[in-house]
């Protein structure tokens, strides 16, 4: 059984008709080639497949389509600037070497703007708790915290001029 789905993606507005079974996660991988968005563990344990719904994180191995209907998603293709420039959270990870395969690192830099919207300034405790779903078999996590709190400071400063 199929079931017609509107969704906002990154900016775009899409509208297919998909099986009431199918994924988010499927949906933004095959039907649209959104392929930062990865599958792991495909039960919602590694947090691999984190995408953001009107700027909540959630896994979309779990979420079906069908229930998305009318939501706002955003995937790492869609949060760079209009020029194309990184997000901050990006840049940060960068220069903080946050990752070594980067399989887990769009995911986590989701989570970490969803994470920065909601406590502009967390403690390094609030990041390690908030980013507990994001899974990095590098082990990464020292240098991910550096980075979170990195561009936490970065987006402060751009917002206090
Ligand atoms: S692939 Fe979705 S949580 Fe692991
Ligand atoms: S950098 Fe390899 S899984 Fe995180």
């Amino acid at each position: 059984m199929q079931q017609t789905v509107r969704l906002r993606v990154n900016n775009q507005d899409h509208e297919f008709a998909v099986p009431c079974d199918e994924t988010l996660l499927e949906t933004l991988r095959e039907r649209l080639g959104l392929t930062s968005v990865r599958e792991t563990c495909g039960i919602g344990i590694c947090g691999a497949c984190t995408v953001l719904i009107e700027g909540r994180p959630i896994s979309s191995c779990l979420a079906l389509t069908v229930l998305a209907d009318g939501a706002y998603v955003t995937t790492l293709e869609g949060i760079a600037g209009p020029d194309g420039s990184l997000h901050p959270v990006q840049e940060a990870f960068v220069e903080h070497q946050a990752f070594q395969c980067s399989y887990c690192t769009p995911a986590m830099i989701l989570s970490t703007i969803a994470l920065l919207r909601e406590r502009p300034n967390p403690t390094r405790q609030e990041i390690a708790q908030y980013l507990a779903g994001n899974l990095c078999r590098c082990g990464s996590y020292l240098r991910i915290l550096a980075a979170v709190e990195a561009a936490a400071a970065r987006m402060q400063t751009v917002r206090n001029g």
